[in-house]
């Protein structure tokens, strides 16, 4: 008996910091342009066809994932996907404290939360890709409704 007891005592003393690092908190500057940087600008087409590809690239994450692990076929977004951006967003809200995102910001938000990584560089050609993408992504997912 005792001996469970110190097991468990054990077992939560390490789990309960995990847990706390789970729950964390992502900084909102982190997620947000940093003022006079702009995004890397080339033809949309271009950045569309490059995003369509980075949102399939496991390499992006730390954890094996990639975009299209849950968003494929337009799979895992909510109905705040259907309005312009900025919008929104209960992921932004909850993780970051933000009332609402631009969808360059909900591609650095889901870089940090579910793909467990660094948000990419600002002014970086794979951000603004991606960017694009999801804005078609976006307009797609709305024509479902
Ligand atoms: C492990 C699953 C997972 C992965 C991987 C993932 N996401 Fe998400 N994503 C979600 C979930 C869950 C939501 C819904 C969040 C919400 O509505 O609160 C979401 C929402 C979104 C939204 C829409 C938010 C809105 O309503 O405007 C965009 C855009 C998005 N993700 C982009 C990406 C991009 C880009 C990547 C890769 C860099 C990615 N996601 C990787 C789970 C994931």
């Amino acid at each position: 008996m005792r001996v469970t007891t110190r097991l468990l005592a054990t077992v939560l003393a390490g789990a309960l910091p995990l847990a706390a690092a789970v729950a964390q908190q992502i900084d909102p500057a982190e997620v947000t342009r940093p003022e006079g940087v702009a995004l890397h600008d080339a033809a949309t087409a271009e950045l569309e066809a490059r995003g369509a590809e980075l949102f399939r690239d496991t390499n992006l994450s730390t954890n094996g994932m990639a975009c299209a692990s849950c968003h494929a076929d337009l799979a895992q977004y909510r109905d705040s996907f259907a309005e312009p951006y900025p919008h929104a967003v209960a992921m932004a809200r909850d993780m970051a404290g933000l009332d609402e995102v631009t969808a360059a910001q909900m591609v650095q938000l889901c870089m940090m939360v579910p793909m467990a990584a660094e948000p990419l560089p600002w002014d970086g050609v794979e951000l603004a890709a991606l960017t694009a993408y999801v804005e078609a992504e976006r307009e797609r997912f709305a024509e479902t409704r």
